[in-house]
């Protein structure tokens, strides 16, 4: 059984140092909240929102993407060790614009997830079939196989059944940043197939308990239903994660 609601915002790249200061300062999460709440700012903006937020304010924070190698010459890179001497516990690796614009093939993502659980964070791996992939009837296919570059491993899967953590977030790229939303029973549909494939490698207990979240358009207004689909664990926001407002609202709709 998934423990917590999840509600995840991904900034891309959005919001520098400064205004990430201004959004710790302005955001009022309700009291109380049983939900877990994660924000991925630009790896720049981190250590800003960080002091913003300050100790209690029970936000995790994780950057978008790590390179595997932990230190080195690749320029522009960040390692998993850099990224939790910031300050972050999560990592987001195989979100559908590293794969469709920078080219980020599945076993790069393999990869990636290996070394944030070596390096003790924990990975949310995003899938997500194309519009095209979708019109062939290939949702199934492609997401299984995304998720297959990452369980098939051996090493990986001995550290998830030895407790390290593993999220998976649903993002059809049709709906990320296009207005356009799956309908809950498309994201039931799909979460259910990852779930089926969860268990299958991982055992029921380990497999129930991973985190499967949606992407792709969530807003206050769509949240509420979402969050209420079967197998919805929470969601990962975009564009609607850089209000603080509206933040909230969804925090506050999934509680
Ligand atoms: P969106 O982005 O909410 O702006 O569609 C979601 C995501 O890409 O994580």
């Amino acid at each position: 059984m998934v423990s917590q609601t999840v509600v995840a915002g991904n900034w891309k790249m959005n919001l520098g140092p400064v205004e990430a200061a201004k959004f710790a300062r302005e955001l009022k999460l309700p009291r109380g909240s049983t939900s877990e709440v994660i924000l991925f700012p630009p790896a720049l903006s981190l250590a800003a929102l960080k002091e913003g937020l300050g100790p209690d304010s029970g936000v995790a924070l994780g950057v978008q993407n790590v390179h595997w190698e932990e230190a080195g010459a690749f320029t522009g890179e960040i390692s998993v060790p850099m990224a939790m001497q910031a300050g972050a516990t999560f990592v987001l690796v195989g979100h559908s614009e590293r794969r469709h614009v920078f080219g980020e093939a599945d076993d790069a993502v393999s990869q990636k997830v290996e070394a944030v659980l070596s390096g003790g964070l924990t990975p949310v791996l995003c899938v997500g079939e194309t519009l095209e992939e979708r019109k062939r009837d290939q949702v199934a296919e492609v997401i299984l196989r995304q998720l297959e570059a990452v369980l098939g491993p051996q090493d990986i899967r001995s550290k998830l059944v030895a407790g390290s953590r593993l999220f998976v977030a649903y993002e059809p790229v049709w709906a990320i940043g296009t207005g356009e939303t799956a309908t809950p029973a498309d994201a039931s549909r799909a979460h259910g197939i990852l779930r089926d494939r969860l268990r299958e490698r991982l055992g029921d207990d380990v497999g129930e308990a991973v985190p499967i979240l949606y992407g792709g358009s969530v807003k206050p207004d769509n949240a509420g239903e979402l969050l209420a689909a079967p197998e919805v664990n929470g969601v990962l926001v975009g564009g609607a994660s850089l209000d603080p407002a509206s933040f909230a609202e969804i925090v506050v709709q999934s509680s």
